[in-house]
C-alpha cells in the first residue's frame, strides 16, 4: 500500500506485506543445532520472549503449564520471529510464590517435569535458532531450601544462621521486630522464629513473602554458592540468566529504619518524573532505600561477569533492577556487569508522548553512557497486562493489580487499540524488545478472578486490600472451542487459574488466518524489524509534529504514533504496518504507523 494524497481504505493488503518479508533472508530462523559460538552480541537487538510456565502450555492435563508442553509449542514461537525466551522460575520450589521461592536451584520441580525435559527444551529452542534464558532468583531462597532448613535448626550466631539475615528482636523481650522495613507484598518484612523448646527465638528478613528468606550477601560462602548455580546451569547450555531482584541483593549496614515515599511501586520502582524541561540527563535522584540499590551488588555481578565469560558462545545477564532514575540503572550495564537492564521506567510511562519521548530519549542516552542498548517492555507477570493498564483512568501502583472493585477500570476496546499502538511504536526502537507470552494475542488482564482462585501472596498479605498479579498469569488461549483454549490436552483439569469463558477469538488459532489480528501484527512487526535491522538501528525525532505524536525514523523506516485526538497527515511513502486498519490517509487516535518514506 502505497500512501499518496488520496485516502486509501483498510488495513494494509496482506499482498503488501507479503512484499515486505517474503524472500528475506534476514526472516527465516537459524538452521543451527547449538547457539553456541554464533550470533556475537546477539542480545544488543534481541527479541526476548517470556515464557511464564504455569501458564503457557500443559502437555500432562494438571491445569499447570510444564517443560514439556513448552518444547511442543516452540515451533509457534519460531514462527513469531523471537530470539530468545525467558523462563520463570521452573526449579524446585513449594510454590508460595509461583517458583520465585526456590528450594533447590539446580533440579526442576517435578510439576513442570525433570532436569531431561530442560535439556530437551533446550535442544528444541536451539535447533530453531532459539535461544534460552532461565531466572535465577538469588536475594531469597524458599524456607524449605536445606540451607534455611539447616539455619533454623542450627544456634543464633551459627555459621548456618550467617547464611540469611537473622537478628535478636527489639524490645525487652526481643518481641519487636529489628526495623520497620515493609513486604513488599505487605506486611512487615521480619518473621519471628520458635527455638527448639519452643519459646520465641531470633527474626529473619524477608522482603517478599516469609516462605522467601532473605539470603546475607555479605557472606561469601553465599557468593559461592551460586557462582556454582551459574555454572551448573551454563554446563547445560543455557545462553544466560534473568536475575530477579538485582538491586536488592545487598543490604546497608546496619539495617536501618526506612519510611519508603508514597508513590513507591511495590517493587520499589516510583512513577518517572516528568519535568517542565525535557533533559534526558536530568538526575532525579530519589533517597535510595537501604534494602534497594546498594553499591555493594556491583562487584556481585562482575564476579558473574567472569563466570559467564569464562563459558564459549555469548551468554547475558539481565537485570530484574527496580531503579530510578535511568543513569543510576545504567550502572547494572556497564561493560564488565551485566548485559541487559529491564527498562522499567519505559513500562511505568503512561501513554502520553510527551513522557514517552522524554522516557526514549533518557533511556537512549543514559545505556550510551556505559554502551550498553537500552531495553523495552511493556508487559510482564508482574504488572497490569498494557492492553488494560495503558486504558486504567485510576492510578494503580506496580503490583496491586486490578479487580471488579477497582477504581478506573479500562474500557477494553481502548486497551486494546492502545496495545497494539504500544507494541507497534516499542518494536520500531532500537535496542532490546521484551514481549510477555499472550501479548502477541492482545490478552488483557483478568479482572473478574473469583476471589477463591487468587494465588498471589500479595493478596493474602494485605488481607484482600491489593488484587495482586494473578490476573497477568492466567493460563494462554491456543485454539478456540477446547475446555482450556488448547492449554492443556482434551479431558484435563481446570487451569490453575481460570480463563475467561469469553476467550475464544484470542486463541492463537482463531488469529493465524487473520491479516488484521494482533498475532499478525505481531509476526509483521517482529519481521520488519529484523530485515530493516530496527534493533540495531538509530532514533532520529522528525520535527513539525504536534505534542501528542511521536514521530521519528530508524533506518529507512518512518515510524508515527498518534496518542492524540487529532488525525495526523501522513507522508508520502510505503505503508509497512498500521497498528489499525486505516480508512483515510490520515492517521486516526492511538494508531501507530511504519512508512518507507523516499530517501
Ligand atoms: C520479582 C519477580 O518478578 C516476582 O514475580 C517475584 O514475586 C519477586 N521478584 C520475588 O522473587
Amino acid at each position: 500500500m502505497t500512501i499518496a494524497n488520496t485516502p486509501e481504505s483498510g488495513a494494509p493488503a496482506s499482498d503488501d506485506i507479503v512484499e515486505v518479508t517474503t524472500g528475506d533472508p534476514a526472516v527465516s530462523a537459524e538452521p543451527a543445532a547449538t547457539l553456541v559460538g554464533t550470533g556475537g552480541e546477539w542480545w544488543r537487538s534481541a527479541v526476548i520472549y517470556q515464557i511464564y510456565p504455569r501458564s503457557f502450555s500443559d502437555s500432562d492435563g494438571d491445569g499447570i503449564g510444564d517443560l514439556p508442553g513448552i518444547t511442543r509449542r516452540l515451533p509457534a514461537l519460531g514462527e513469531l520471529g523471537i530470539d530468545a525466551i525467558w523462563l520463570s522460575p521452573f526449579m524446585t520450589s513449594p510454590q508460595h510464590d509461583a517458583g520465585y521461592d526456590v528450594a533447590d536451584y539446580c533440579d526442576v520441580d517435578p510439576l513442570f517435569g525433570t532436569l531431561a525435559d530442560f535439556d530437551a527444551l533446550l535442544a528444541t529452542a536451539h535447533g530453531l535458532g532459539i535461544r534460552v534464558i532461565v531466572d535465577l532468583v538469588p536475594n531469597h531462597t524458599s524456607w524449605d531450601h536445606a540451607w534455611f532448613r539447616e539455619a533454623l535448626a542450627a544456634a543464633p550466631g551459627s555459621a548456618e544462621r550467617a547464611r540469611y539475615l537473622f537478628r535478636d528482636g527489639k524490645g525487652p523481650n526481643g518481641d519487636l521486630p529489628p526495623n520497620n522495613w515493609q513486604s513488599v507484598f505487605g506486611g512487615p518484612a521480619w518473621e519471628r522464629t520458635t527455638n527448639p523448646d519452643g519459646t520465641p527465638g531470633q527474626w529473619y528478613l524477608h522482603l517478599f513473602d516469609r516462605s522467601q528468606p532473605d539470603l546475607d550477601w555479605e557472606n561469601p560462602w553465599v557468593r559461592a554458592q551460586f557462582e556454582d548455580i551459574l555454572r551448573f546451569w551454563l554446563d547445560r547450555g543455557v545462553d544466560g540468566f534473568r536475575v530477579d531482584v538485582a538491586h536488592g541483593m545487598v543490604k546497608a549496614h546496619g539495617l536501618p529504619d526506612y519510611t519508603p515515599p508514597a508513590d513507591a511501586g511495590s517493587m520499589g520502582g516510583g512513577v518517572v518524573g516528568l519535568e517542565p524541561e525535557i533533559d534526558a540527563n536530568a538526575a532525579l535522584d530519589p533517597p535510595t532505600p537501604p534494602y534497594w540499590a546498594q553499591e555493594g551488588v556491583h562487584e556481585i555481578f562482575r564476579a558473574w561477569h567472569s563466570v559467564l565469560s569464562e563459558y564459549e558462545g555469548d551468554r547475558v545477564l539481565c537485570a530484574e533492577a527496580w531503579v530510578e532514575p535511568l543513569t543510576k540503572l545504567a550502572l547494572w550495564v556497564r561493560p564488565d556487569e551485566m548485559q541487559q537492564a529491564f527498562n522499567f521506567t519505559y513500562l511505568s510511562a503512561g501513554w502520553d508522548a510527551a513522557e514517552l519521548r522524554l522516557v526514549i530519549d533518557r533511556s537512549i542516552a543514559a545505556f550510551a553512557t556505559v554502551g550498553a542498548p537500552s531495553t523495552w517492555v511493556l508487559s510482564n507477570h508482574d504488572v497490569v497486562r498494557h492492553a488494560s493498564r495503558l486504558a486504567l483512568t485510576a492510578e494503580n501502583p506496580q503490583g496491586h493489580g486490578i479487580g471488579p472493585d477497582s477504581p478506573g477500570l479500562p474500557d477494553p476496546v481502548v486497551g486494546l487499540r492502545r496495545a497494539r499502538a504500544a507494541s507497534a511504536l516499542m518494536l520500531a526502537l532500537p535496542g532490546s524488545a521484551y514481549v510477555y507470552q499472550g501479548e502477541e494475542l492482545g490478552l488483557p488482564e483478568v479482572i473478574d478472578l473469583p476471589d477463591e482462585a487468587r494465588q498471589d501472596p500479595t493478596w493474602f498479605r494485605t488481607n484482600h486490600e491489593r488484587y495482586g498479579r494473578d490476573g497477568c498469569r492466567v493460563p494462554i488461549p491456543w485454539e478456540p472451542g477446547e475446555a482450556t483454549y488448547g492449554f492443556g490436552p482434551a479431558g484435563s483439569a481446570a487451569s490453575w487459574l481460570p480463563q475467561p469463558r469469553d476467550w475464544d477469538g484470542y486463541a492463537r488459532a482463531s488469529q493465524e488466518d487473520d491479516p488484521e489480528s494482533t498475532l499478525s501484527l505481531y509476526k509483521l512487526a517482529l519481521a520488519l524489524r529484523s530485515s530493516q535491522a530496527l534493533g540495531t538501528g538509530e532514533l532520529a525525532w522528525l520535527p513539525g509534529y504536534g505534542d501528542d505524536v511521536l514521530a521519528f525514523t530508524n533506518g529507512g523506516v518512518t515510524v508515527i504514533a498518534n496518542l492524540g485526538g487529532t488525525p495526523v497527515e501522513l507522508p508520502v511513502g510505503d505503508l509497512l504496518l498500521a497498528s489499525e486498519p486505516l480508512s483515510e490517509a490520515a492517521l486516526p487516535a492511538d494508531t501507530t504507523v511504519w512508512i518507507r518514506t523516499a530517501a
